[in-house]
């Protein structure tokens, strides 16, 4: 027997592997109209490996103190082999997972494949949704630029809106009265191992109910059945679907490159799309720049604290709102699946996306 057949049969005679890719990646069926917007859950997968290994390798050279932090990073992008390069597929790396996350969520709120029992899967993403804004305020602050230390200082400044406890909110995320040294600390710890831990375990708790329930099927075409709320359990199979691996696994790796390739794009041509001036100047307690803005997914958040009367109103509404969200699934119980025999929430759909892009490009010009 040959060296290398002997060893696959040497594991497979104690782990099973041939029974486990049979059942697990050949035999697990897909919808036969399956979509390109369901390869968003494996983009999402890579883009958030490239974080953690990009992320390893800046925390081989990141010295997390406010007097070196800084320097740190040029070090990084001048000195280090290809540090600019890790440097900057994390940093532009965050963006694209929040277009990727954008477009995965708007993609199963159209679909609604909220539905059929399918709510742990929808709240698990939602807090994971969270939880990455979270982890993209956190490495904000890390380069400890003036863009970043002024960011931190208008985002914690937020939360003294709210009534009560919001002073001791504020020192509490500070570490201190202002943005300083502990707030680099605790933001520190949280971006490296606090946020990332829960997020894994997030992720896996997503997939098992993705993987538990089954996929749904796209709400379009003739084979369309709407799915029935039953009061037990049960897995949605596809029995004359199409195999994942290969089948579907090609076209996963397809979008996954064509994320890459527009990350790689970004980085060779347009590698100042996401760092304004500020970026590049030390973080100054003492000099405050006239435009600090947060990152494009926090403009309309930042701008609806500022056209309501009073920062508490809009902070309110921000709150219900994604109370709202994050509720969906039990609010919106009907079984009904395509969008054409949804009008009332597709339009509500397409009016709730031009209203985000219009106050963020409000929020970006005020
Ligand atoms: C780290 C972030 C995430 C990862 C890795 C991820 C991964 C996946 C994967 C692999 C699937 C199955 C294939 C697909 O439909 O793409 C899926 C489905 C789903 N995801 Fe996510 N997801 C993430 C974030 C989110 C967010 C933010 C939401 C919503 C707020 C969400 C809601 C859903 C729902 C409802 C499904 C079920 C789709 C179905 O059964 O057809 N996910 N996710």
């Amino acid at each position: 027997m040959q060296p290398v057949k002997w060893l696959v049969e040497f594991v497979d005679v104690r782990l099973g592997l041939k029974d486990l890719y049979d059942r697990e990646l050949r035999g697990y069926l897909l919808p036969r109209n399956v979509n390109v917007w369901y390869t968003l859950g494996a983009v999402l997968m890579a883009l958030f490996t490239l974080q953690i290994i990009t992320g390893i390798l800046l925390l081989m050279f990141y010295v997390p103190d406010s007097e070196k932090a800084f320097a740190s990073i040029q070090y990084i992008m001048n000195d280090v082999p290809f540090g600019w390069l890790f440097r900057m597929l994390h940093a532009i790396g965050a963006n694209v997972i929040m277009i990727a996350l954008l477009m995965h969520m708007l993609s199963v709120l159209f679909m609604a494949s909220y539905k059929g029992r399918r709510e742990f899967t929808w709240l698990t993403g939602f807090i994971i949704l969270n939880l990455t804004m979270g982890l993209c305020l956190t490495g904000y602050l890390l380069p400890w630029s003036q863009l970043s230390f002024w960011a931190t200082t208008v985002a914690t400044d937020a939360a003294g809106a709210i009534p009560v406890v919001g002073d001791y909110l504020v020192e509490f995320l500070r570490g201190a009265p202002t943005v300083g040294n502990q707030t680099l600390g605790r933001f520190f710890a949280l971006h490296v191992v606090g946020m990332p831990l829960v997020l894994l375990g997030l992720m896996g708790a997503h997939l098992f109910c993705v993987k538990r329930r089954g996929i749904s099927s796209p709400p379009f075409g003739p084979d369309y059945r709407a799915s029935e709320e039953l009061p037990f359990f049960e897995h949605e199979k596809h029995p004359n679907g199409i195999p994942f691996f290969p089948n579907y696994f090609v076209k996963d790796a397809a979008v996954i490159c064509f994320f890459m390739a527009f990350m790689l794009a970004i980085i060779f041509y347009a590698p100042g799309m996401f760092f304004p001036e500020s970026a590049f100047q030390k973080a100054d307690p003492f000099v405050t720049p006239q435009h600090i803005k947060p990152e494009w997914y926090f403009l309309w958040a930042y701008q609806a604290l500022k056209i309501f009367p009073s920062e508490i109103i809009g902070l309110g509404v921000q709150v219900v709102f994604m109370t709202f969200l994050a509720l969906l699934p039990f609010i919106d119980r009907g079984a009904e699946r395509r969008p054409a025999k949804r009008p009332l929430f597709v339009t509500c759909y397409v009016l709730g996306i031009l209203l985000f892009v219009a106050i963020s490009i409000w929020g970006h010009y005020s």
